[in-house]
This record gives structure tokens, C-alpha cells and sequence, in this order.
């Protein structure tokens, strides 16, 4: 077949060339986005007089025709047309002859496909929000069913301080409220038309850009022809945060795989959400989990790729810059399945109140109030350190807790010991006892659940 650029050539390209240097086996799902994008400047053409009306209004019934036919599975795209502009721009002159071929004027694909990965990234990132926002709404959901559930805070993966499920589970709503957040600058980033850059120094036909920013909903108009072709900042943006979800999914995917462990047992997947083993029948594996962490280095690898492709290229477009396409359609792909099958997997797990409970009263992890009860009664920090340690040390050699020892056992390391100390390291006491804002207090953990739950419905 004919190129549409076959002009200044003496033969055919190559099979091997075609394949290599067309998009549309991935592009076409460009579609929608291209057939608006011609909408809005056939219209303009014509309200310019750059074309006649009836013209405009011609190709813009023919695309809406296009667009039906696409949605219902009657066209198929040919490689011979290279991208999905090009498919889009033959079928519509296959259909309406000499008028289809004044589509582009005024217009370069350089142009033409800045326009539509800008009008699908702001479309994906405010799908991707929605997801993350049903995440949230989740997790607020159970968090609010847990705030008086203790189980240990940890650092270095060593039982600190006690904590509630709640607590624990509420971190994870401010990172997804970040991450819902950097979407919304990414589609800020996003929110500028390029079309009108021509292939890369405008044009000399009187486009209204303007006009046909708001017929897109654009917020903003590129100031620079060579930039509004060649800029795909705003890939890199969605990647960037794509990638920062993934890393919260990654690691919260490796707190359930930990806590579903024999070892933990604070949680237990439901079995529609986890999988057996082949050849061990006792097994049930948290594979989804897994998975999840793993697929967050594909989407860094989507980010990397593509930063790295686009670090040395001249301006402005070049084809380089076809390899936007790939790495943000993976990675939305990736991230949508991950949000959507985490979601259910957490809202169908069982949590094991009790066992969390008992790890906290475990390990120690109201020393820290015990040398608080020290303090309160006029000893200094650092020796209230020096002394809860060695009831620890002293403990840990009888094989109890600190609620276990003796009046008479903790008198024996200090005499300013009395009964108020049992109260001021009962784990409840523990926790409500911290109650400024961002602690895990029942009270303020109730209060950041209401915050949240208004964030993230309007947001
Ligand atoms: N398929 C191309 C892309 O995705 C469209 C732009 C092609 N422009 C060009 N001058 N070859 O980047």
C-alpha cells in the first residue's frame, strides 16, 4: 500500500521496516482520544474559514461515525498506515474522499500525538485515583473496626511499642492520599495543548488554539513549538507516580506475606484470595501479595526505560519518542490490576485480634512506658532507662513480661516503685495514653479516620 508520505520516494519500504517502525499494534488504544483531538481542530478549521463548514462538519460527523464503528469491532487497523493517526486519517478519506485529505492541515503528527498521550494520561491518572481512592475507603472501613485492636509497633522489625490494627492501617491511607495527590499534579502537568505546534514551528494558517484547548478541556496552551512537541514530561510524571504507589503497594504487600507467615499468623488471607502449592499440600501461599511486590519493579523499570530514552535526544521530535506509549500503558496496566486485586484481597482478610495482642504483650514493648512512669515520678530519662533495662534484662532471664514481675521484683532494682505501675503499662493505657495528633490514641485514630473519610470522598 501506498504511503501517505510516499511522495519524495522511489519504492516500497521494506516488511521488515513497516513492522519495525509502526505503532499501531499498541497505539490503537489511542483511539478515542485521537478522534477527539481531530474533532476539535476539523471544528476549528472551519469556524477559521481554513476550510469551508460544511467540510468541517463533514469530517467531524464522518469521525464520530469512525468512532462508533471502532467501538463496535468493524474496523481493522493496518500496519501499512503505521499509527493510529494514520489509520484513523486514510479510513476517514477512504469515506469522504478529497474532504478527508484537508483533516490535517494546519496539523503534524508531532503535534497530533503530543495531544492525545496528554488527553489519556490526564483521562488514566484520574481512572487510577478512583482506584486508589476505593483503596482507601477500604482500608478506612476496616481501620475503623480496629481501633482498639493492639498489636506491636515495630522498627527494625523488632516489637517496639504497642499500636492498634487501625493505627497501623491508617499509615497506609495518608501514602495512598499522597498518591492520589501526585495524580492530581500529573494531570496538572498534563493540562497544557500542544496542537498548534505544528511538526515543530507552528504554522502560517490562523489557528485558534485557544479555541480548540477549551473544545479539549485544556487548561493551558504550550508557549513554545519546539517544547509543545517534544515535551513528555508529564509520561515521566505519571510514571514517577505510578511507581511511588507501587513502592506503598510493594510494601505493604510485604507486611501481609509476613503477617500471613506461621510465625506472625496476625492475619489470614481468605482463600479466594490465595493460592496451594503443587507439590506441598499443607500450603496456602499469599502468591497475590507477592505478585504485587514484584510487578512495583516492573513499573520503576517502565519509569527508568523511559527516562533514559529520553535523556539524549536533540530537539525537537523525534521518533525516539514513540516509546512513550509502551512503558505508560504497561505501567497504568500494571498498577490498575495491583490496585484492584489488592483491594480485594485486604477487604476479605481475617484478622487475628488476639494473636496481635499477645505478640505486643510479648516483647516488651511498653518499656518505653514504664520508663515514662519513672520519669512522672521525678527520676531523669536516662537513669529511667538504665533502670526499665534492667528489669528487661532481669525478666528475660524469669521468662516474663513486665506486667508479670513482682511489686517486690521491681522494687529489688528501684525502691520508687508502687502499685500505679501495673496501670501505666497495660497496653491499652499504652496506646490511649498517646493522644496527640498522629498517635494511635482510639480517640485520634477516630478523628483521623473521620478527616480521611471526607479527603478522600471529595478529593
Ligand atoms: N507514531 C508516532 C509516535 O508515536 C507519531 C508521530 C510520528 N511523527 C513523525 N514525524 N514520524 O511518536
Amino acid at each position: 500500500m501506498s504511503k501517505m508520505w510516499g511522495g519524495r520516494f522511489n519504492k516500497g519500504t521494506d516488511a521488515l521496516t513497516d513492522d519495525f517502525n509502526s505503532s499501531i499494534s499498541f497505539d490503537q488504544r489511542l483511539y478515542k482520544q485521537d478522534i477527539k483531538g481531530s474533532i476539535a481542530h476539523a471544528k476549528m478549521l472551519g469556524k477559521q474559514g481554513i476550510i469551508s463548514v460544511s467540510e468541517s462538519e463533514l469530517i467531524v460527523k464522518t469521525l464520530d461515525e469512525i468512532l462508533e464503528d471502532i467501538e463496535a469491532g468493524k474496523i481493522e487497523f493496518s500496519i501499512d498506515m503505521e499509527d493510529i493517526h494514520m489509520n484513523i486519517e486514510s479510513i476517514l478519506t477512504e469515506r469522504i474522499g478529497e474532504t478527508g485529505k484537508k483533516l490535517h492541515t494546519g496539523r503534524s503528527r508531532n503535534d497530533q500525538v503530543a495531544t492525545d498521550m496528554r488527553l489519556y494520561v490526564k483521562d488514566i491518572s484520574m481512572e487510577l485515583k478512583d482506584l486508589i481512592r476505593a483503596l482507601g475507603l477500604t482500608l478506612l472501613d476496616m481501620a475503623s473496626k480496629h481501633t482498639k485492636t493492639i498489636m506491636p509497633g515495630y522498627t527494625h522489625l523488632q516489637r517496639a511499642q504497642p499500636i492498634t490494627f487501625a493505627h497501623h492501617l491508617m499509615a497506609y491511607v495518608e501514602m495512598f492520599r499522597r498518591d492520589m495527590k501526585r495524580l492530581d499534579q500529573v494531570y496538572d502537568m498534563a493540562d497544557t495543548l500542544p496542537l498548534g505546534s505544528g511538526a515543530l514551528a507552528t504554522t502560517t494558517y490562523p489557528l485558534d488554539r485557544y479555541y480548540v484547548a477549551s473544545e479539549l478541556g485544556f487548561k493551558n496552551v504550550s508557549m513554545n513549538s519546539l517544547d509543545g512537541v517534544s515535551d513528555r514530561d508529564f509520561c515521566i510524571d505519571f510514571l514517577e507516580a505510578v511507581s511511588v504507589f507501587m513502592m506503598h503497594l510493594s510494601r505493604f504487600s510485604e507486611e501481609i506475606i509476613l503477617w500471613c507467615s506461621s510465625e506472625f499468623n496476625f492475619i489470614t488471607l481468605d482463600d479466594a484470595f490465595s493460592t496451594g502449592s503443587s507439590i506441598m499440600p499443607q500450603k496456602k501461599n499469599p502468591d497475590i501479595a507477592e505478585l504485587v511486590r514484584g510487578k512495583a519493579g516492573r513499573t520503576y523499570g517502565d519509569l527508568l526505560g523511559f527516562l533514559t530514552t529520553m535523556k539524549g535526544i536533540p530537539l525537537a521530535y523525534n521518533k525516539d519518542m514513540q516509546e512513550d506509549k509502551e512503558p505508560v500503558f504497561d505501567a497504568y496496566d500494571t498498577a490498575k490490576i495491583c490496585a484492584i486485586t489488592f483491594e480485594k484481597m485486604i477487604g476479605t482478610m481475617t484478622v487475628n485480634g488476639e494473636v496481635m495482642r499477645k505478640s505486643a504483650a510479648g516483647g516488651f514493648s511498653n518499656a518505653t512506658d514504664a520508663a515514662d512512669w519513672l520519669v512522672k515520678h521525678g527520676v531523669a530519662f536516662r537513669d529511667a532507662h538504665a533502670i526499665i533495662g534492667k528489669l528487661v534484662f532481669y525478666a528475660l532471664e524469669k521468662g516474663k513480661s513486665l506486667d508479670e514481675l513482682t511489686l517486690e521484683e521491681y522494687n529489688a532494682v528501684d525502691p520508687v516503685f508502687d502499685e500505679s505501675i501495673y496501670e501505666a503499662i497495660d497496653l491499652q493505657t499504652c496506646v490511649n495514653q498517646r493522644d496527640i495528633v498522629g498517635g494511635p490514641a482510639e480517640s485520634t485514630v477516630r478523628r483521623a479516620i473521620a478527616v480521611n473519610r471526607s479527603l478522600f470522598q471529595k478529593a
